[in-house]
């Protein structure tokens, strides 16, 4: 159980905008968050909701920063103070030397962890904010890769540990890295939910078709939609947890996964190239029942949202993706499902909360540039959701 104050929010003007984060942070039990202490008691407590006395109200989140690069990205996330900041995947380019890919092993895998671990601003960071993190296929250690990765074990062990994973954790115990964690007392909680879409994932089927016809389509047409009935993207024991989660009580549920789920059309890694398990993804949002979805992505190398009308409800997909490095040509690929954006310089996300707002409260999607501009925003009822 979490005690009064263990999630606790800078207070206004600490920090002003594009200072470094003051330490150390205040509160001890805050502390005990970052250290260590506290992650053990919410993993202990992962099965169980979490009632914390304070509210969350900003979310933070980005994905894709190269460890050889700088990164004073970190210092604009921080001048938002955001409660926690949620790392989707590709913290590490750990199959990537600067120049060119290559086949990584334990000890390279380190050596980058080390990398971003040495990054200042990184360092500041992660001393002020907790994170929570899932991974890409570049800190999975796999290029595109999946179920077959033979170093996934060794690559979980390092991640796990980069973050401060406590040693007893159920997410140690079980195959692969997904997570959950419910903050915020009754009528406030929100629910987070990171997926593991590497570990488990069946292999893609290539598409052969020629650059050029590709570029007709204004596709990147790597893969094409697998529709093999025992193809998966997250595994059966993944989907079955997924289910239990979203059948406890929550008001907002942020789904993150690595890839785009909603925007399906480019034929990058994304969630199309497993249309029965993307269609499952929202079967299952209505099943459970579950109200307040919304879901986050990483992946492409700039910022969008994308809607779908698939699930009970409205569900936005909101990608953030870029921290060191970006590819504007990602952006002008098809995605018929866009609603905010594109932004293609480096960003990352963030889910502001008004917990006052009447009638109901009221959810923010800002995507933020590295000079701490919104360069889009889509703001909503919570009420739309459910
Ligand atoms: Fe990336």
């Amino acid at each position: 159980m979490i005690t009064k104050g263990q999630i606790v929010r800078r207070q206004q003007g600490q920090n002003p905008p594009g200072l470094l984060p003051l330490a150390p942070f205040a509160s001890a039990t805050r502390r005990a968050f970052l250290t260590g202490s506290l992650a053990s008691l919410l993993v202990a407590n992962a099965g169980e909701i979490l009632a914390a006395d304070e509210p969350i109200s900003r979310i933070a989140f980005g994905s894709c920063a190269k460890q050889q690069l700088p990164q004073p990205i970190w210092n604009t996330i921080s001048a938002t103070q955001p409660d926690v900041f949620l790392f989707l995947g590709d913290a590490i380019y750990g199959d990537w030397d600067g120049k060119q890919v290559f086949i990584p092993t334990p000890e390279t895998l380190k050596r980058d962890w080390d990398r971003l671990a040495a990054i200042q601003e990184f360092r500041n960071f992660r001393a002020s904010v907790p994170i929570m993190a899932t991974w890409d296929n570049h800190d999975y250690g796999k290029h595109d890769g999946g179920a077959e990765f033979t170093l996934k074990e060794q690559s979980k062990r390092l991640f796990l540990d980069f973050f401060g994973e406590p040693e007893n954790s159920d997410r140690r115990k079980r195959p692969g890295i997904y997570d959950a964690k419910i903050f915020g007392p009754e009528g406030k909680r929100v629910q987070i939910i990171l997926l593991d879409t590497r570990t488990f994932k069946s292999p893609y089927i290539k598409d052969k078709r020629s650059k050029e016809e590709k570029a007709a389509l204004n596709i990147r047409g790597q893969y094409l939609p697998n529709r093999d009935l025992r193809a998966t993207l997250l595994g059966e024991a993944q989907w079955a947890w997924l289910e239990r989660e979203l059948r406890k009580p929550a008001d907002v549920r942020l789904i993150a996964s690595s890839t785009q789920v909603i925007a399906d059309e480019k034929a990058m890694e994304e969630w199309g190239n497993f249309p029965l398990e993307r269609k499952r993804l929202f079967d299952v949002i209505a099943k459970t029942g579950a109200k307040g979805v919304v879901l986050l992505s990483g992946n492409v190398h700039f910022a969008e949202i994308s809607a779908s009308d698939e699930g009970p409800y409205p569900i936005r997909d909101f990608t953030s993706s870029g921290m060191t490095h970006n590819n504007p040509e990602y952006s002008m690929l098809n995605n018929t499902r866009r609603v905010a954006g594109p932004f293609t310089k480096f960003n990352f996300g963030l889910v502001e909360i008004d917990w006052d707002a009447r009638p109901a409260p009221s959810i923010a999607l800002k995507a933020i540039g590295a000079d701490g501009l919104v360069a889009f925003q889509e703001i909503f009822s919570l009420e739309r959701l459910g």
